[in-house]
């Protein structure tokens, strides 16, 4: 996920703004740059890769005097990981760096082109930056014309600006994506504007870890925020226009807890980001009543009736879960592969499949091979990933990214999340092109898309009644989730993550399978975990998980209708359709594997013999 950094003040820039950066390196990103403002000259310098190379390009650069300077980690979302892509981005004479996304980006682009705006890159972000130049040239002042762009942007975003036409000052924004700034109540600096008066250094970020060491005090900006820096002033305004007083707070000291944010680990940061994540995931793509993927050109299904997916472990379930979708509502017929079994069985591979690898991290070895094996055989193929300019990516003929930003807990929560979302909007996106749903029922299904993040939001409740449950599955002699339909790839992948960081045995099975073979199991310390979801053959689930409970198994049934033949009962929010009730499952089976594994004491980030990224086969 992009960073941000800023500093305004008589240190040395180059130096906080680099370190800043270092500071957010753990977050994951393709690119880097910085832009430095003093005596009303630029020096910006970019790089693609690891910050080192930044460091080269910039180790003969001095800043000395009073300074202000942004800079900025990119993780690719619109446009590759290239130096033109990097931020800061330049118009005329301003710099521009921007976390989240700008969704009427492309309309504003268009205007600005029209008026005979040259743009460099390919980033949604580069809009800011010419907009804000083109409001200079008919406002008072440079604040007026960065206040009237912020109120033209729609999306997410944290920004920091630099202009030469007001170059002791940083112009800020924030909504939907974080940024807070910082003072040190001991390192006053003397206004350049105002000869005597002292203010204080200010420093920008878009986490807590880069203040650490620098600030004594953090003001955390609201969505709506916006304002500028001076080494005088600190000046809020809401997004109503309304002067704000910043709100002051206690910097913490603790960096690996910063980087967790607060989080006792990633894997749980995660989870609650979940919500924040599937925003980004959506948005620019769920249109009014309708799917957009700028990404993708429909001629791409040109010519296909089937749909082949590929991969492993938990992106091996997402596509189990597309599989669904795919042939429900884009009616096309679809089947999916283990990518390690697909490479050695000699499968018969027809153009007229469209070839589909899934991978978060876009290295894993044994579906990258399955790509490769499709593109000799002359298929179309597309990646849905997380890492843009990875393996796959550079390989497929098409992309979608799932924008969940850096995934640093082994065992995948957030990235499957994505994946699901993305699939849900492809099959919407088909469905349109095949004229196989109704307008009626797509344009509702978009709407039920735009209520995912509040589906997968965390509540203390939730939280502390699974927590509390916890303590009685910490034995016994394994465990089945359990589930129909859709939400059989989520019992795999709720058994997956137990076993992954408890350690523990467990199985996922569709719950009409249980009396061919595995109810044999059943007892009191078999611990069934069952997916009860009120909009799915809730009758027939429910008739399985009887037969379980009548051979006296553990049950836990989580679903928003009560049930009483559970020994133990999690329940899930009434909601309008089983997708929203398949995103909450979801976290709920997350949090129930997470807190497993913590009274058991293990290693829940970094579960032993496990890899992030399986490169080998
Ligand atoms: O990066 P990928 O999505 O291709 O990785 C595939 C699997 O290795 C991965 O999902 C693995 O199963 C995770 N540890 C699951 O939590």
């Amino acid at each position: 996920m992009c960073g941000i950094v800023g500093y305004l003040g008589k240190k040395n820039t180059k130096e906080i703004l680099l370190d800043g950066l270092k500071e957010l390196e753990y977050r994951g990103y393709d690119s880097a740059g910085i832009a430095v403002l003093q005596d009303n000259q630029f020096d910006s310098f970019k790089a693609v890769g690891k910050l080192v190379n930044l460091e080269e390009k910039t180790k003969d650069f001095v800043t000395e005097n009073f300074a202000v300077g942004i800079g900025h980690t990119r993780w690719a979302t619109h446009g590759k990981p290239t130096e033109l892509n990097a931020h800061p981005h330049l118009g005329d004479s301003s710099y521009v760096v921007h976390n989240g996304i700008i969704e009427n980006y492309a309309t504003l682009k268009k205007e600005l082109m029209d008026d005979g705006v040259r743009f460099l890159s390919q980033t949604d972000t580069e809009v800011i930056v010419h907009q804000f130049e083109k409001n200079l040239k008919s406002a008072e002042n440079a604040f007026e014309a960065f206040a009237k762009t912020i109120h033209e942007l729609k999306g997410a975003y944290a920004i920091l600006l630099v202009t030469k036409s007001e170059d002791k000052t940083i112009f800020f924004a924030k909504h939907g994506s974080p940024m807070l700034v910082g003072i040190n109540g001991e390192n006053k600096v003397s206004s350049p504007e105002r000869e005597g008066s002292l203010g204080y250094e200010k420093y920008f970020a878009s986490s807590d870890a880069p203040l650490i060491g620098h600030c004594s005090d953090v003001n955390y900006f609201e969505d709506g925020d916006y304002g500028y820096v001076t080494a005088d002033e600190l000046a809020i305004f809401s997004k109503n226009g309304d002067k704000k007083k910043p709100n002051f707070s206690k910097l913490s000291t603790n960096k690996l807890s910063a980087q967790k944010d607060g989080y006792r680990f990633f894997m749980e940061k995660e989870i609650y980001e979940q919500s924040t994540v599937i925003a980004d995931t959506l948005m620019g793509r769920v249109g009014d009543d309708e799917i957009l993927f700028d990404e993708i050109d429909s001629s791409l299904f040109d010519g296909i009736h089937e749909i082949k997916l590929s991969a492993c472990g938990t992106s091996y379930h997402s596509a189990l879960s597309a599989s669904y979708l795919f042939e429900r509502y884009s009616k096309i017929k679809t089947s999916v592969e283990v990518a390690s079994e697909f490479r050695y069985r000699s499968p018969v591979m027809t153009k007229d499949t469209l070839f589909v690898v899934i991978s978060q991290s876009g290295e894993t070895a044994d579906t990258l091979e399955t790509l490769k094996m499709a593109k000799e055989a002359g298929l179309k193929t597309l990646v849905i990933c997380n890492v843009d300019n990875s393996s796959m990516v550079r390989l497929a003929d098409a992309t979608i990214l799932t924008r969940a930003g850096i995934e640093k807990g082994v065992a995948s929560t957030k990235a499957f999340a994505t994946q699901v979302a993305v699939f849900w909007m492809m099959s919407l996106y088909l469905a349109k092109l095949r004229n196989s749903l109704e307008a009626n029922e797509i344009a509702r299904q978009v709407s039920l898309l735009r209520e995912i993040p509040t589906s997968v939001k965390v509540t203390d409740a939730m939280h502390e009644k699974i927590k509390r449950l916890s303590k009685r599955y910490l034995h016994g002699h394994g465990f089945f989730f359990i589930g129909r339909d859709i939400f059989y790839p989520l019992a795999l992948e709720g058994a997956l993550k137990l076993k992954e960081i408890s350690y523990l045995h467990a199985e996922g099975y569709p719950s009409g399978e249980m009396k061919h073979g595995p109810i044999a199991l059943a007892d009191p310390e078999l611990f069934t975990i069952a997916l009860l979801p009120q909009h799915l053959l809730y009758e027939k689930a429910k008739s399985n998980v009887e037969e379980l409970s009548a051979r006296d198994s553990t049950i836990c049934a989580i679903s928003p209708i009560e049930f009483d033949k559970a020994d133990d009962f999690i329940q899930t929010t009434v909601c309008k359709d089983y997708m929203l009730e398949f995103f909450e499952m979801m976290v709920v089976v997350q949090l129930f594997s997470l807190e497993i594994s913590v009274r058991l004491g293990n290693d829940v980030d970094m579960p032993r013999n496990l890899a992030k990224s399986v490169t080998v086969e």
